[in-house]
């Protein structure tokens, strides 16, 4: 069993914030984001920065919810350049204009990422319940005018994976240097939103050979990163590289979590950063302890031979299936809960076969058309992310 020390937080992501003007049904905040504490001021921020790099972390993400909510964005970016963090930020590009741009940029931002829901306005307007498809592409416009370094991320489910290709399209002639395919991850409102954006295995494939075909024909360099759907694989991924080896991320009211995902995880009392220092939270918590190396494992792991290249794969999803974050994630087909892999699989096959009308509320209507193909559980309508929504799940 491994017993090494732990290497420094190389990672450091900070969520400034869980608002949003968006509204997507695949966001990952936790669906009961409503009912968390306030969000950390300038000082404190600027103080987990100080922390995260002396730590050793060299690449930051700044997050959100919507990052470019927050007044301090500009003085947090420059604290983090002055640090030596190299400087991404993950945005729906809402709030940006040339002059807070250019103001980013003179603050040190290395890079952004920049959210886009499809390549049409129908469905990208549809599925985060905005009209912000023509604001996005001015933004993303903007972007390359700044001259800086663009990815453009598109989350792949369902209702927009057959729009691959016009999605590639849309990132060449944005001059996007990367683009980000990323298939949903089931957590957050994704993991309530399953039954409508699982794909099936048909699309799934058709979309990896587009992507393969673009490849092949591409006329200038755009790096494609295609996020597997894991649902669909033999072996899981090596979610975050093993917990509390690499990523730390804080959350908008300061908890620090070795995950994104994890704050659901039961029987860990997550540290604030405003209680513990980051050094201590790092090395000596519990909550970043627990899942580091392989003594946590359960059968079949323990005893597996691909244990130190997946880790296990991902604790969060092994808990969402199975109820217990020490399975093997069921993705693996050793897991004893693969069935539960398959079934969610093979009940997505049978809705895309027999599409019925459900009911869906965004504040953007969709065409009969995308509402066709959304709508495929009577039960459980399409959740869209939203103060109230978190408020009501909060309660359950
Ligand atoms: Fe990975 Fe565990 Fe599956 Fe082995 S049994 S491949 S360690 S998830
Ligand atoms: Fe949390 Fe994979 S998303 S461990």
């Amino acid at each position: 069993m491994s017993t090494a020390a732990p290497g420094p937080p190389l990672w450091l992501l900070c969520e400034l914030t869980y608002r949003c003007p968006l509204h997507c049904v695949f966001c990952s905040n936790p669906t009961d984001f409503a009912a968390h504490g306030a969000e950390l001021g300038t000082e404190a921020w600027l103080e987990v920065l100080r922390q995260a790099r002396a730590l050793g972390a060299v690449q930051l993400g700044l997050s959100g919810g919507e990052p470019l909510l927050r007044a301090d964005l500009e003085t947090l970016v420059g604290e983090a350049h002055r640090l030596g963090f190299y400087v991404n930020l993950i945005t729906s590009g809402i709030g940006l204009d040339e002059a807070r741009l250019l103001a980013l940029k003179a603050a040190g931002l290395d890079h952004i990422q920049l959210s886009f829901q499809d390549s049409t306005r129908e469905l990208n307007d549809f599925l985060s319940s905005t009209r912000t498809f023509e604001l996005k592409s001015r933004i993303a416009a903007l972007i390359k005018q700044a001259d800086l370094p663009m990815v453009l991320n598109v989350v792949l489910h369902r209702l927009n994976i057959d729009h691959v290709e016009a999605i590639l399209e849309m990132a060449e002639r944005m001059g996007a240097e990367y683009v980000e395919l990323a298939n949903t991850q089931f957590y957050g409102w994704a993991w309530h939103n399953r039954e409508h954006l699982m794909p099936t295995r048909a699309q799934v494939e058709r979309a990896e050979a587009v992507t393969r075909r673009f490849r092949e024909r591409q006329t200038r360099p755009m790096r494609i990163f295609y996020v597997v759907p894991d649902y669909f694989e033999r072996r899981p991924k090596a979610c975050m590289n093993g917990l509390g080896s690499i990523f730390l991320t804080i959350t908008p009211d300061g908890i620090a979590l070795p995950c994104h995902a994890a704050r659901q995880l039961p029987g860990l009392d997550f540290p604030s950063v405003q209680a513990m220092s980051l050094r201590e939270i790092w090395y000596a918590s519990e909550a970043f302890g627990r899942y580091r190396g392989n003594a946590w494992m359960k059968e079949p792991c323990r005893s597996c031979p691909e244990r130190t290249r997946d880790f296990g794969g991902c604790r969060c999803q092994a808990f969402l299936i199975t109820g217990d974050a020490r399975e093997a994630d069921p993705v693996c087909e050793l897991s004893p809960y693969h069935d539960r892999v398959l079934a969610a699989v093979a009940r997505a096959e049978s809705r895309a076969a027999h599409p019925a009308h459900g009911h869906i509320s965004p504040a953007v209507p969709a065409t009969s058309a995308v509402q066709a193909s959304a709508a495929t559980s009577e039960a459980r309508p399409l959740v869209f992310r939203s103060p109230e929504a978190s408020r009501i799940l909060a309660r359950r």
